[in-house]
């Protein structure tokens, strides 16, 4: 069967979107605002860790199907899970965990409820194994611009089987209270529904919950190493549930043989050592989202809906400059070697009124982009005679 898949708009000067990827992700001194990796990464244990295991020659070995023991303990100790409750499977990267619950979790007849904004890969993969997704308008400050429990019981019938919570919101760093989080993992047991809890984010949040401490019956735990740890090139991640939701999970697995034992080395190095390193990532991230607060509060017509953001990237809301977000991006990138992520990625309703930017980049760059923001805007409104309201 062949499902149906956004096509994905080819930049302008590239003859398709692979070529583009190809281009940044060669282009070294480009300033990295438009994926939300972590450049701030330097522990040089996960690089050891790297280097010990292909001197060793590990990887001519499988490794365990599940995961390294090692590694899924370490998971469950960094969420403070308890092993007696919870199982993990180690998948290559957070993607992989989504599909496997979202396959899992839904059939032709049952329902998603989503966010817009929201990761709209997710969205995908639930149109695909379901049979359609309410995707909530949250764009606004009335719902604190998240899927809130109000939002979700509105929202939900006699179909609805999955609940997506990003948490922190890609693309705009909102997150849940704890009250919140027990709200929806309480809605998700009285109408046996599932939370499918994506926490790509939460190590940049000034406070996370889990909803399986809530509800570890009803949630399926989706982790990754892309973002704090830095390690997006790895491909790594993780899926956490109860041994009951697991089972059909683990079933599904299309990589038998394991996840690549060079990133789990690696994942072990990370997780061994967050505590060492973790505050001064989140406190550079901090400190970056200042310094863009300020190229935003000088820029007329643009503001920022959700601040602090409790993720490693926010959105900057620019519908009163009369810029298209598109072009805004493409000035950036071309003229600036700035690259940002124009609102159509995260959004379909509201993808006309932001940029995302990701700041886990050094502060020196992000000083480019505090001096030049104001005057993109500006120039770009004069080149195409928008008079600035
Ligand atoms: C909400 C969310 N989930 C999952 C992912 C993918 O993570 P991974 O690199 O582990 O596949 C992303 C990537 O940006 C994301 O924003």
């Amino acid at each position: 069967m062949v499902f149906k898949k956004k096509e994905k708009k080819v930049p302008k000067g590239f003859n398709s979107v692979n070529e583009f990827f190809d281009y940044l992700y060669k282009k070294e001194d480009l300033i990295w605002m438009g994926q939300n990796t972590n450049h701030l990464q330097k522990v040089e244990a996960i690089e050891d860790a790297l280097i010990e295991a292909s001197h060793k020659r590990d990887y001519c070995k499988y490794p365990p199907p599940e995961g390294f023991p090692e590694l899924k303990q370490l998971i469950l100790e960094d969420l403070g899970l308890d092993e007696n409750i919870f199982d993990v499977q180690i998948t290559a990267s957070a993607t992989e965990s989504l599909y496997l619950a979202i396959s899992t979790s839904l059939y032709h007849i049952t329902n998603t409820i989503a966010s817009d904004p929201g990761y709209l890969i997710i969205n995908n993969f639930c149109n695909r194994f379901g049979n359609h997704v309410k995707e909530i308008p949250v764009y606004n400050e009335e719902h604190g611009y998240k899927l809130t429990p109000q939002l979700i019981r509105e929202n939900i019938d006699m179909e609805t089987k999955l609940i997506i919570l990003i948490d922190p919101l890609n693309p705009i760093g909102a997150t849940y209270t704890k009250e919140e989080i027990m709200e929806i993992a309480e809605i998700a047991k009285e109408n046996n529904i599932i939370v499918l809890h994506d926490i790509t984010y939460r190590d940049f949040a000034r406070e996370h919950t889990l909803v399986a401490q809530y509800a570890p019956e009803h949630t399926i735990t989706v982790y990754s190493f892309s973002k704090i740890f830095g390690m997006a090139g790895l491909r790594i991640g993780a899926v956490i549930s109860t041994p009951d939701l697991m089972r059909p999970m683990r079933a599904s697995v299309i990589n038998d043989l394991g996840t690549n034992v060079l990133s789990q080395e690696a994942a072990i190095a990370g997780l061994k050592t967050k505590d060492q390193w973790i505050d001064e990532i989140k406190q550079t991230c901090f400190k970056n989202q200042e310094l863009i607060k300020e190229a935003v509060d000088e820029t007329p017509g643009t503001f920022l809906p959700v601040y602090p953001s409790d993720a490693n990237m926010m959105v900057i809301d620019i519908s009163q400059t009369g810029l298209d977000p598109v072009d805004l991006a493409a000035y950036l990138l071309d003229e600036k070697n700035i690259f940002v992520r124009e609102g159509n990625y995260t959004s379909k309703l509201f993808g006309d009124r932001y940029i995302r930017v990701s700041y886990s980049i050094p502060t020196e760059e992000i000083m480019v982009f505090r001096n030049e923001f104001k005057d993109a805007v500006e120039t770009l409104q004069k080149r195409q005679n928008i008079i600035p309201k």
